[in-house]
C-alpha cells in the first residue's frame, strides 16, 4: 500500500525519495515564508495528513495538537468535507459574488441561525483578517465614528487595520496603519493589571479601566470595541465571570459596535458554535474564518447584526472581494454544519474539555512545579510555563528569541521528538488538538505533554 500519493499522483513509500528533496528545493528556492527571517528557516516537507495526524517524508508521524493554525477543526482529509468540496466544483467551480449562489445563500442562512440573536446577514471575506477589516468598517459606517478600541494580548490579522488592532509584538514593527486604533488591558487574573486577587475584582476592576478609557478618548468618538470572546494565541485567556457582559452594557450604554472575533475560538473550538453563546451576549458585529471550514478552502466572514445590516439598505456597502462566498468554500462550510450535527462536535468537545483535559492539566498543575497555571474550556487550553512558581516569572521572557527562548524550545523540542505537535506561543504550551480527535488520542498527546514538562521543570528556579 502506498504511504502517500505525489504531486503527479504517483504512489509513494516513505524514505529519502526524490520527491522530499524536490519539495524542500522548490520551497527554499521560491517559496516565502510568513513571519519569518528567510534565511533562518527550513520548513519541514509534509507528505499526508489524515484525521489528527501528519507524516513527514520520512514518515515520522505527529499528532497535532494545533490544529495546524488552530483551524483543522475536523481534521486532515474528512471525506465529507472532501466529497462536498468535488460535488461542488463538478457543479459550479466558482461564480462572481455580485450573483446568487445556492450555496453562498445556504452556508448564510445556517451562520445566521446558529449566531446570536438580532444576527441577520453574512459578508464573506477570504480569512480572518480582512473579515476584521470589513467588520470594523462596517461600524465606522454605520455608527459614523472612527475610534476602534481592542485589548493588548490579542491578535487581529496581519492587514492594515487588523495588525494595528493586534495587541502583541507581531504589530511592533508594522507602525500604526490605522489611526483610529487605542488598545486598553482585558483581564488576565493569572497576572492581573490590576492587582485583583479573584476573578470577580479582576472583572470589575478590567470594567472600570475600560470605562475609564472610554471617557478619556470620548465616547462620541468610537465606532467599536473588538475583542476575542476567548483570547487564542494569547493564552487562552478565559474572560472571567460578568466581563463580557460588562463590555456590551458599555457598549449599549455609549452606542459603540460590540465586536467579537471568533477566528479562532469559533466554530466549536470552546464547545459552542461561537464563544460568547457561553457568557449569554450578544455581540454586533461577529468575525469568523478557519473553523467555519477546517480551512480546506480559506473562507472567512462577518456575521451582522439587523440595525447594522439595514444601515446598507438604502446606501451602498463600499467593499467587495472578488472572491466573496466562494462556492468551493461554502459548500466546506455547508458540510461542516452537517458534519458537526451527525458527529456531535459541540456535545464531544465540551464532554472531553471537562471530563479528559481539565482533571489532566489540573494533575499536571499540581505535579509539576514548572506550571504556573493551567486554563481553557472544550478543547482550548493553555498550560502557562513559570522559572518561579512564587513570584510567577515566566519561564522565558516576553517576547523571548534565540538563547533566551532555550528553556521554552527545549519543551518543545521533547513534544515534537516525542511525536505531539503542540500549539506553542509565548511561554505556553497550548492544547488545541481537532475536535474529532478520540479520547484514547487525547491521553496519549496529554501523556506526551507530562513527560515534556519534566524538562521544563529542570529549569525551575531551585
Ligand atoms: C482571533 C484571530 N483573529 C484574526 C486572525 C487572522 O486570521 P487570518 O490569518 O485568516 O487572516 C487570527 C489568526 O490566527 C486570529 O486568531
Amino acid at each position: 500500500m502506498a504511504d502517500y500519493i505525489d504531486l503527479n499522483g504517483a504512489a509513494q513509500s516513505f524514505g529519502d525519495t526524490d520527491a522530499q528533496r524536490e519539495v524542500r528545493a522548490n520551497d527554499r528556492q521560491y517559496v516565502f515564508h510568513s513571519w519569518s527571517a528567510q534565511g533562518a528557516i527550513n520548513p519541514l516537507p509534509i507528505a499526508k495528513g489524515e484525521g489528527v495526524r501528519f507524516w513527514d517524508y520520512d514518515g515520522t508521524e505527529y499528532l497535532d495538537f494545533s490544529s495546524q493554525l488552530v483551524n483543522l477543526n475536523l481534521g486532515h482529509q474528512h471525506p465529507g468535507l472532501v466529497a462536498a468540496i468535488q460535488e461542488q466544483a463538478g457543479r459550479l467551480a466558482t461564480i462572481q459574488p455580485a450573483m446568487a449562489n445556492d450555496v453562498r445563500g445556504e452556508l448564510a442562512k445556517r451562520i445566521v441561525e446558529h449566531s446570536f440573536e438580532g444576527a441577520r446577514s453574512v459578508f464573506f471575506t477570504n480569512g480572518g483578517a480582512d473579515a476584521v477589516e470589513y467588520a470594523v468598517r462596517m461600524a465606522r459606517h454605520h455608527t459614523g465614528r472612527q475610534k476602534v478600541l481592542a485589548r493588548y494580548r490579542s491578535y487581529h490579522g496581519s492587514t492594515g487595520t487588523a495588525i494595528t488592532l493586534t495587541g502583541e509584538p507581531r504589530r511592533w514593527a508594522n507602525g500604526t496603519l490605522d489611526a483610529g486604533v487605542v488598545h486598553f488591558t482585558g483581564p488576565y487574573p493569572y497576572r492581573s493589571a490590576f492587582y485583583a486577587e479573584t476573578p470577580e475584582q479582576e472583572t470589575e476592576r478590567a470594567l472600570a479601566h475600560l470605562r475609564q478609557t472610554i471617557e478619556l478618548e470620548g465616547p462620541g468618538t468610537i465606532a467599536a470595541i473588538i475583542l476575542e470572546s476567548v483570547t487564542g494565541t494569547n493564552g487562552i485567556l478565559v474572560p472571567p465571570p460578568g466581563y463580557l457582559a460588562g463590555v456590551r452594557a458599555l457598549c449599549d450604554e455609549f452606542g459603540i459596535m460590540m465586536i467579537c472575533d471568533e477566528v479562532m475560538a469559533g466554530f466549536g473550538r470552546t464547545g459552542h458554535w461561537f464563544a460568547f453563546q457561553a457568557f449569554d451576549v450578544a455581540p454586533d458585529l461577529v468575525t469568523f474564518a478557519k473553523g467555519v471550514n477546517s480551512g480546506y478552502v480559506p473562507l472567512g466572514g462577518v456575521v451582522i447584526s439587523e440595525a447594522i445590516h439595514a444601515s446598507f439598505e438604502e446606501r451602498s456597502f463600499p467593499g467587495g472581494l472578488t472572491y466573496s462566498g466562494h462556492p468551493l468554500a461554502c459548500a466546506a462550510g455547508v458540510a461542516t454544519f452537517d458534519i458537526f450535527e451527525e458527529e456531535q462536535i459541540l456535545e464531544r468537545v465540551r464532554d472531553l474539555g471537562e471530563r479528559v483535559v481539565r482533571p489532566r492539566l489540573e494533575a499536571m498543575a499540581a505535579k509539576h512545579a514548572s506550571v504556573g497555571e493551567v486554563r481553557g474550556t472544550g478543547l482550548f487550553w493553555a498550560i502557562e510555563l513559570v522559572k518561579n512558581p512564587e513570584t510567577r516569572e515566566p519561564l522565558i521572557p516576553f517576547n523571548a528569541a534565540g538563547e533566551a527562548a532555550a528553556p521554552f524550545n527545549a519543551v518543545v523540542a521533547a513534544c515534537k521528538s516525542a511525536g505531539l505537535w503542540p500549539f506553542a506561543a509565548g511561554n505556553r504550551l497550548q492544547v488545541a488538538p481537532p475536535l474529532i480527535i478520540s479520547e484514547a488520542d487525547l491521553i496519549a498527546g496529554l501523556d506526551i505533554i507530562d513527560a515534556a514538562l519534566d524538562v521544563a521543570d529542570g529549569y525551575v528556579a531551585a
